[in-house]
């Protein structure tokens, strides 16, 4: 059975000047084991996409659509029944771990209090487990360290407190938002390694968040492209590398370096990512794009599979043919 299968997600949010769209009607499957990517510049709506489906949407936010999570819809239910998903099925990590670690407690107390409320373990097996799961995202001399308050760790140490902190209660789901962002190249690298190996280990799904479309590309199978809340183009990982149907995509392609090919210089797309007040009535990417033409600017493209493509969805109304 498909782990989470959403559907026409929406989320919208009242505010003074009307309703603004950050989420538009997205779907995807995510199935055990398997890591989805999820990218687009700043501002597409990776994090609303994720909230809405987790019940952390701010208070002017309403989600429609559905996600069911092994058959189970969880949108918008109470929220101790959501809370207790996300503590025991759907774990999240962010971009900044000071949002799921409290620095006033010692990283055992945080960690003892998920393991006796939602595990059932004493206090001692608590402690255990705990030093157990530091080990287990590679924190040196782990049994010491159990004990220090967050501040007392590095930025990429303390990034690995907080998946282990998410593990806690062995999640089916791992959220990753931009997990990697704040750190330098090296952890980076470190950080993706390690969630990679904790997956073989545990054998959860991850969905991972990011502006960087060169992150998705060593670890997520399937990869949705978004910009504007809605979906560009979304397919295997690889053969959106191997060939591109959307002209965002191609532009996110342009700037990430790669291997297997000379690379002169790395481009960024000219302009700025839309601005969700204030949407053009066709293609969300339309003032951007090289390849617009009158309708884009007044229809929206609707999101359909890719001329040639099994598994390729693109929301674009230029051809193939007239992209190349
Ligand atoms: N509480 C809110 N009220 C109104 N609009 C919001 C609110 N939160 C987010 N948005 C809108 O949603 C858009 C997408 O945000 P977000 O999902 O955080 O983008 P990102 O892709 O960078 O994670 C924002 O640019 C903003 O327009
Ligand atoms: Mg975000």
């Amino acid at each position: 059975m498909t782990l989470l299968e959403v559907r026409d997600l929406t989320v919208t949010f009242d505010t003074p000047d009307g309703t603004v769209t950050a989420v538009d009607r997205i779907s995807f499957d995510l199935r055990r084991g398997e890591t989805l990517g999820i990218v687009g510049e700043s501002g597409s709506g990776k994090s609303q996409l994720v909230f809405g489906i987790t019940g952390l949407l701010a208070s002017n936010g309403r989600v429609t659509g559905s996600a069911r999570l092994m058959g189970q819809e969880i949108l918008n239910l109470p929220d101790a029944k959501m809370n207790r998903i996300r503590a025991e099925k759907i774990a999240m990590i962010f971009q900044d771990p000071m949002t799921s670690l409290n620095p006033y407690l010692r990283v055992s107390d945080q960690m003892a209090e998920v393991l006796v409320h939602h595990r059932g373990l004493s206090k001692q097996a608590a402690i255990a487990e705990s030093v157990r799961l530091l080990d287990a995202v590679r924190i040196p001399e782990a049994k010491a360290r159990v004990t220090m308050y967050p501040h007392e760790f590095s930025g990429g140490m303390r990034q690995r407190v907080m998946i282990a902190m998410s593990l806690l209660c062995q999640p089916d789901i791992l959220i990753a938002d931009e997990p990697t962002t704040a750190l330098d190249v090296t952890v980076q690298a470190q950080i993706m390694k390690l969630l990679a190996e904790l997956q073989a280990e545990y054998g959860m799904a991850i969905i991972l968040i990011t502006h960087d479309l060169g992150v998705v590309a060593g670890s997520c199978e399937e990869t949705l492209v978004m910009y504007g809340g809605q979906v560009m183009e979304q397919g295997t990982t690889e053969g959106i590398f191997a060939g591109p149907t959307h002209p965002y995509t191609m532009g996110l392609l342009k700037a990430v370096p790669r291997l297997d090919r000379e690379t002169e210089k790395l481009e960024t797309i000219p302009g700025n990512p839309p601005n969700m007040m204030n949407m053009p009535a066709g293609c969300p990417f339309v003032p951007r794009c090289d390849f617009a033409e009158e309708r884009c600017w007044s229809e929206r493209p609707v999101l359909t599979r890719a001329e040639g493509y099994e598994t390729r969805t693109r929301a674009c109304h230029r051809s193939l043919e007239e992209l190349k």
